[in-house]
């Protein structure tokens, strides 16, 4: 038996009932207003039924409803279909949240006042009659209204904890359904892939741009699906012209009649270049370590090499034809030692200290300075700047740049300094930087000069960190050769 069988069982409730209800109709509807209106001046006179109620147009529909629901008590018919909608008006109360204490205070009118109507209105056996079988399915009707209130409570409530966990997870997931279509998704979806994610679009559109040609993922994913298996991808990464992103991808196929599989993204291009940054530091640690071995070993006999160098050429005459080949070993001597100096200062870098810089007269400085050895070179300095930083260490990378920029343009050309706020441009008007070694231009031992050590950039980048900035290479430079750009902390 259904509950509302069971109800009626309990209660006695049968055809009698019904006929002496509907015969009870022809007294009840002209006073059907006036119940209604003295049901909503209570609701409203209480504090707490009175703020669920959100506008006076809200409390008049609600008036229309209440006059049906009048109707149907009284004349039924009380079958399946209504006690429905009963457990429909339970679930509403939840979902507008009204406690049901208020249902069953409400209840009371509205049985007071037709309890009242029946004696009133018809005979005293009629009237105790009529007043039983209006308890009977004013007991049904609160039964079934408030029956729902814990389920629908609950169904609430874990609404609202699901919320919460889509709201505040920190993974990216995304519910698809059978026709690509995206049913739901976590917040941090929202937040990593941005306006391509909507509900209702395709999960395609939702990716990150290259993520699904980079491992095929629109095949992989239906391969899987249909095996009905898990898809892992551990890390895909997608390039574009400047920047990597790596991501790891999972796929759970689902057994649910709408959302057929799971997509779980996580961007790893933090994690990837923390461990990358971890792994180089530890790299440059043991460099530093045998740098500083080789730079002891070399710096006493080239010292040596070229105190004999110099007394041997010093007591030759100016045509001896050896004296050239001395001359040329005597270069090559100085060259090492300006490697044993570059490696040593690689090996340990200096601390800095951060004191607020002008960074134009430093500018000045250094390229009126450079100019008399490179008559050729067209030296510029535009802009002011600011920087909170180490003087030295500032002069050190600049002096790197510019020498760098004047070997670019083979001692003939433009090297502009362009300085704004905190940074410091350096660009010329030489071929550039080829693009096998941009990404690893800062590395140690990587030049593309035939004569470099391969240093000066490394010691630079070192420089700027110790200082708290950066030193990088911008995509594109204002004289369309090579742009480095020093990063420092503003003042
Ligand atoms: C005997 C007690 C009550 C009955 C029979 C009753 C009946 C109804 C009905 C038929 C609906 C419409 C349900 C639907 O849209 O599916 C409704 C909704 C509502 N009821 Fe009641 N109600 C009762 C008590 C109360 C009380 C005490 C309040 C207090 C303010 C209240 C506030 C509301 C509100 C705010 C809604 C939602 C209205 C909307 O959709 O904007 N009800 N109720």
């Amino acid at each position: 038996m259904d509950a509302l069988g069971e109800m009626k069982d309990w209660l006695g409730y049968g055809p009698e009932d019904t006929e002496r209800l509907r015969a009870f109709w022809d007294f009840a509807q002209p006073e059907i207003d006036g119940i209604v209106e003295h049901f909503y001046r209570e609701v409203q006179r209480h504090e707490g039924s009175a703020q669920v109620l959100t506008s006076p147009h809200q409390i008049q529909r609600l008036k229309s409803t209440l006059q049906v629901w009048l109707s149907e008590v009284i004349q039924g018919p009380h079958d399946e279909a209504y006690a429905h909608r009963r457990q429909a008006i339970g679930r509403r109360h939840v979902e507008v949240g009204l406690p049901e204490l208020y249902t069953f205070t409400a209840m009371y009118l509205v049985e007071d006042d037709l309890l009242a109507l029946a004696r009133s209105s018809l005979s005293p056996e009629d009237a105790i009659a009529t007043c039983r079988s209006l308890r009977k399915v004013l007991t049904m009707d609160l039964a079934l209204m408030t029956g729902t209130y814990v389920l629908s409570r609950e169904r609430k409530q874990l609404d609202v904890l699901q919320g919460l966990l889509v709201e505040h997870l920190r993974v990216c997931v995304i519910l698809v359904d059978s026709d690509d279509i995206v049913l739901s998704a976590t917040r941090a979806a929202t937040r990593l892939l941005g306006d391509r994610l909507t509900f209702g679009g395709r999960w395609q559109d939702a990716m990150p741009i290259g993520l699904i040609d980079a491992c095929d993922l629109e095949i992989q994913l239906k391969r899987s699906l249909k095996r009905r298996q898990r898809l892992t991808l551990p890390r895909v990464d997608v390039t574009s012209s400047s920047t990597t992103r790596c991501f790891r991808i999972e796929m759970t196929p689902l057994s649910h009649p709408t959302a057929t599989f799971l997509l779980h993204l996580e961007d790893l291009t933090d994690a990837v270049a923390l461990e990358a940054r971890m792994q180089r530091a530890e790299a440059l640690a043991q460099l530093g370590t045998l740098s500083t071995a080789v730079a002891h070993e070399l710096r006493n006999p080239l010292a040596g090499i070229s105190g004999v160098l110099q007394v041997i050429t010093s007591g030759m005459d100016e045509d001896e034809p050896h004296r050239t080949i001395l001359t040329k070993v005597e270069a090559e001597v100085r060259r090492l030692d300006a490697l044993v100096s570059d490696l040593l200062s690689f090996a340990r870098p200096k601390k800095a200290t951060l004191v607020p810089i002008s960074m134009r007269p430093l500018a000045l400085e250094i390229t009126s300075m450079l100019q008399p050895d490179w008559p050729r070179i067209q030296f510029e300095v535009r802009g002011e700047g600011k920087a909170l930083a180490d003087e030295d260490q500032v002069r050190q990378i600049l002096h790197n740049l510019l020498r760098n920029a004047v070997d670019a343009v083979e001692g003939s050309g433009c090297v502009q300094i362009d300085l704004e706020d905190a940074r410091i441009f350096v660009s010329d008007d030489g071929p550039g930087v080829p693009p096998e070694v941009r990404r690893s231009i800062f590395e140690p031992f990587v030049t593309t000069k035939s004569r470099g050590t391969g240093l000066g950039l490394a010691i630079s980048a070192q420089a700027a960190d110790a200082m708290d900035g950066a030193l990088a290479l911008a995509d594109q430079g204002p004289l369309d050769g090579a742009c480095f750009v020093l990063m420092l902390r503003p003042v």
